[in-house]
């Protein structure tokens, strides 16, 4: 028969078999059986046995409570769920501490400070895929946002791709796997959530009950069953593992991803916008130079609008209003950004109070947060002409709080709620009575030798202290009749005795005890106090809300200045106009020419219409072409979150979405060619682009060989210039020199290359874009500069000469010209005879007078024919 501690732990380990157990005994969380080997073997500690019956020992091992928080972050970390099984009060019942589990620990439901950063959010998300339709739901508890959305498309799967790397969920839950399928390759953790959890109606009581609701309809849901099961999901999944969590849980967005941009995951790659390709979070990407935010909640706020750029041009115009405002005003920029370095995470110190896990001087950083506040505000108010104050929203001084604060908890706070100093002494008269009594007790003890001895007459009285009797008086035997008669005998030693009497006991007890009811009673304070504060999370929420919008506009407007960048003008039309502009991040890199030498960037302008819709630009390797692609692609995007550009005019009708792709070489991807990838990607874009949307098409077609490449370029730059629903406006850098033929059959088509002076046997790319195709690589010379050895390139220059010169190569230069006019006729043009094409393609200023002779004999032949 095991014992019952361990009958206890089988009962709750049962309701937890895919989790860790973290199950408290005494001092300790002790974890068993196959739990505590993977602990142990994850955590790298001791693994060490209990016995739980006669005979019988299990596998344990344990943590000191008191240092979980490190090891839990670690156990999450590598993958594990953890609950935490807590003694519940401390008086056993039947024998035994009853023992329940109060919160269970995931990914996506972590609170504890080291497991999060504090710039990012921590997203738990839902996804549910019915046919052509998806509901994704998400929250972070550790901020309070709730939100779901529901969509519909042919290709669902690739929408709730886009929104799932936009959110970076830290853990997804879905109903099957199969509503997982898209985001399996982003190596989320993904619980599968029981099926019946998504249950409509089972949802919607759900929801319905933890906003206390009769409909959900006040919550813009009506018709979108699958939002309303996701975000149901959601509840219930935080439900089960931090109840607490559920009380900040006070609003839900429901919103339409038709009101943001559509960027897909490979875009949001592609672009860099808050990584590097290569998985960085630090320089190289968009978010690197734009986040000169100070506070937590306006680093997280900026990294959102980044993820989601606007539709609209109205709301664009307001913020760009805001960040105009503050570029505008340096000194009142400068107060405030001064002023937001006293501010913390406020968004998450009141979700902490309201989750009741906020300790002492998270309070104290509300406090002195919420300071800042009325200076911010006059110092907004006094810039007035802005209508800085309405884009702000709502500011709380929250003076209640704040005097709260300062009255209720003590200057200089023990970290931890064990200790006693909390609260503040005057703040509750209960509270100052203990100390009073436990220090007036102590002085009584102190002195009560003296006047004893004086009042019983025995010079040899002692008052001392032990841990069975307490205090007590000690008389020498000698003096035993001198003892006054209340003395009450408690021990007796070789030649003396020890006494108590009523009153020492009393003091005693004042004494003894104090410590423990000062650490009780200040706990209770500290509860109501948070209850009180909690009491205001709606303000709070609403003013760090605010603080973060200022931050971020203020941040904006810091970025604007320091890089020179110009306030965009914004309209519906289908023009895209860009003056001087440049790459916001290869701007901030040191550059340097081919020499070696620390050089500029090369600003470039950029026009775009439905006249001029699709821009072939060629040029030599290294030249630029990259960069200038992701330029217009980059400028555009920080446009539309509003945020200044870097040029010196830029003239931006919205787009809708932005595409990009670039050709194979850069990217590394398993299990596909390379080629494939290029392929499916876009196949995407050619299915769902639309006129007002922003192609950009880096060496597309590269991963095959010439002719299938050269093929498909020109096939899809024809698609999108003549398909009437995509006629997007369209970047194309390519290596072949071929696709500028295209624009002569294609009227809006543009051909630009990347300017190149030759200085004698050098070569300087002078990264200028400019009109015109171009017809050489300049391939060895960028070896050259790479440092490959010279008599290579010497061997390359001699191949490359005698290869130009020969007849196989000038035919397959023919013949790719032809792929690209051939083509070029079967669509467009009536059907011609091939012969006269043949002749129109002739390139008779290459050929040989023998050649030329030649050619002729054999186009005679085939006229005869
Ligand atoms: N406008 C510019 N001003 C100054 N330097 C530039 C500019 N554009 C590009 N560069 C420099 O040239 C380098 C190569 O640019 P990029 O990768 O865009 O060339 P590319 O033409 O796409 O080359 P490839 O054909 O090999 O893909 C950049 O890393 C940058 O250092
Ligand atoms: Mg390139």
């Amino acid at each position: 028969m095991s014992t019952p501690v361990r009958r206890q732990y089988l009962s709750i380990k049962k309701q937890y078999p895919e989790t860790v157990v973290f199950f408290r005994l005494g001092d300790f969380y002790e974890t068993f059986d196959d739990d505590a080997k993977a602990v142990a073997k994850a955590l790298d500690i001791v693994l060490t046995s209990r016995r739980v019956a006669k005979n019988q020992r299990v596998p344990m091992a344990g943590i000191p409570h008191h240092a979980a928080e490190n090891y839990i972050a670690r156990l999450i970390r590598a993958g594990f769920k953890v609950a935490i099984c807590e003694q519940i009060g401390s008086q056993p019942i039947n024998g035994l501490v009853p023992r329940e589990v109060t919160r269970v620990i995931t990914p996506g439901t972590v609170v504890e400070g080291n497991l999060l950063a504090d710039n990012e959010n921590n997203y738990l998300a839902a996804i549910i895929i019915r046919q052509q339709r998806a509901g994704i739901a998400y929250v972070d508890i550790t901020t309070g946002e709730f939100a779901a959305t529901q969509m519909e498309n042919t290709n669902i799967e690739r929408l709730v791709l886009n929104e799932i790397t936009r959110l970076k969920p830290a853990e997804l839950i879905t109903p099957d796997a199969a509503s997982h399928q898209p985001a399996a390759p982003l190596n989320i953790p993904h619980s599968l959530y029981e099926d019946w959890r998504f249950d409509l109606d089972h949802a919607r009581r759900e929801l319905q009950n933890h906003f206390d609701v009769a409909t959900l309809n006040g919550f813009g849901l009506q018709g979108k069953p699958l939002a309303v099961q996701a975000a149901g999901a959601v509840i219930q999944y935080v439900a089960q593992t931090q109840k607490q969590a559920l009380n900040h849980i006070t609003r839900l967005n429901v919103y339409s991803t038709d009101s943001f941009m559509d960027l897909d995951a490979a875009t949001r790659r592609n672009l860099e916008l808050t990584e590097t390709i290569r998985g960085g979070s630090g320089p190289g990407s968009l978010l690197h130079v734009l986040d000169k935010t100070i506070t937590a909640m306006g680093g997280r706020l900026l990294r959102t609008w980044l993820h989601q750029p606007l539709l609209n041009v109205e709301a664009l115009n307001r913020r760009l209003d805001a960040v105009a405002a503050l570029a505008g005003a340096t000194l009142a920029r400068s107060d405030i950004r001064t002023r937001l370095k006293t501010v913390a995470d406020l968004e998450r110190l009141t979700n902490r109070v309201s989750q009741g896990i906020a300790l002492p001087r998270d309070l104290q950083a509300i406090g002195r947060s919420l300071d800042a506040v009325p200076d911010i505000q006059a110092i907004i108010n006094a810039e007035a002409a802005a209508n800085l104050a309405d884009f702000v929203g709502q500011l709380h001084p929250c003076n209640d709080v704040v005097s709260l604060i300062n009255a209720a908890i003590s200057d200089e706070p023990p970290a931890v709620l064990s200790k006693v100093g909390v609260i503040r002494p005057g703040f509750s008269a209960e509270l100052d009575a203990i100390i009073a009594g436990s220090r007036d007790a102590k002085v009584w003890v102190a002195g009560l030798e003296a006047v004893e001895r004086e009042r019983t007459g025995i010079p040899s009285l002692k008052v001392g202290f032990n841990k069975v009797f307490g205090y007590y008086l000690e008389v020498t035997k000698a003096h035993s009749e001198r003892v006054p008669p209340e003395y009450i005998r408690k021990q007796t030693l070789v030649n003396a005795e020890r006494y108590i009497t009523p009153e020492l006991k009393e003091y005693e007890n004042l004494i003894l005890n104090a410590d423990e009811r000062q650490l009780d009673v200040e706990q209770r304070i500290f509860k109501e106090v948070c209850a009180q504060i909690a009491a205001a999370a709606e303000r709070l929420l609403a003013t760090s809300r605010a603080l973060a919008r200022l931050d971020v506009a203020a941040s904006l407007a810091e970025v604007a200045l320091a890089n020179n960048y110009v306030r965009p003008q914004l309209h519906t039309g289908d023009s895209l106009h860009l003056v001087n502009a440049r790459h916001p991040v290869v701007e901030q890199m040191p550059l340097r020419d081919a020499d070696g030498l620390a050089t500029t960037f090369v600003p470039n302008d950029t026009q775009m219409s439905a006249e001029a819709l699709i821009h072939v630009i060629t040029g030599p390797n290294m030249s630029g072409k990259s960069t200038y692609l992701r330029q217009v692609a980059l400028i555009v995007l920080m446009a539309q979150i509003g945020s200044f550009v870097p040029a010196d005019r830029a003239d931006i009708g919205l787009v809708d979405r932005i595409f990009t792709r670039i050709g194979a070489q850069d990217e590394i991807h398993a299990g596909q060619s390379t080629f494939m990838v290029e392929m499916v990607e876009t196949a995407a874009i050619l299915s769902q682009s639309t006129p007002r949307s922003l192609i950009v098409l880096d060496e597309v077609g590269r991963g095959t060989s010439t002719y299938d490449g050269l093929a498909i370029a020109r096939a899809v730059v024809e698609y999108i210039h003549n398909n009437p629903n995509i006629r997007a406006k369209t970047l194309f850098a390519t290596h072949y020199h071929e696709l500028v033929e295209v624009a002569k059959t294609l009227p809006h088509v543009r051909n630009y290359n990347v300017a190149v002076a030759e200085e004698g046997s050098r070569v300087v790319f002078l990264h200028k874009i400019v009109p015109g195709g171009a017809d050489r690589s300049y391939g060895i010379h960028v070896a050259q500069i790479a440092g490959i050895p010279k008599a290579v390139v010497d061997r390359a220059n001699e191949l490359l000469e005698q290869l130009e010169g020969s007849a196989d190569f000038r035919e397959q230069k023919e013949k790719a010209r032809r792929v690209i006019s051939g083509v070029q006729m079967s669509f467009f043009a009536p059907e011609t005879h091939p012969l006269i094409d043949d002749i129109k393609a002739l390139d008779i200023d290459s050929m040989s007078p023998l050649e030329a002779l030649n050619t002729l004999y054999k186009l005679k032949q085939r006229a005869e024919e």
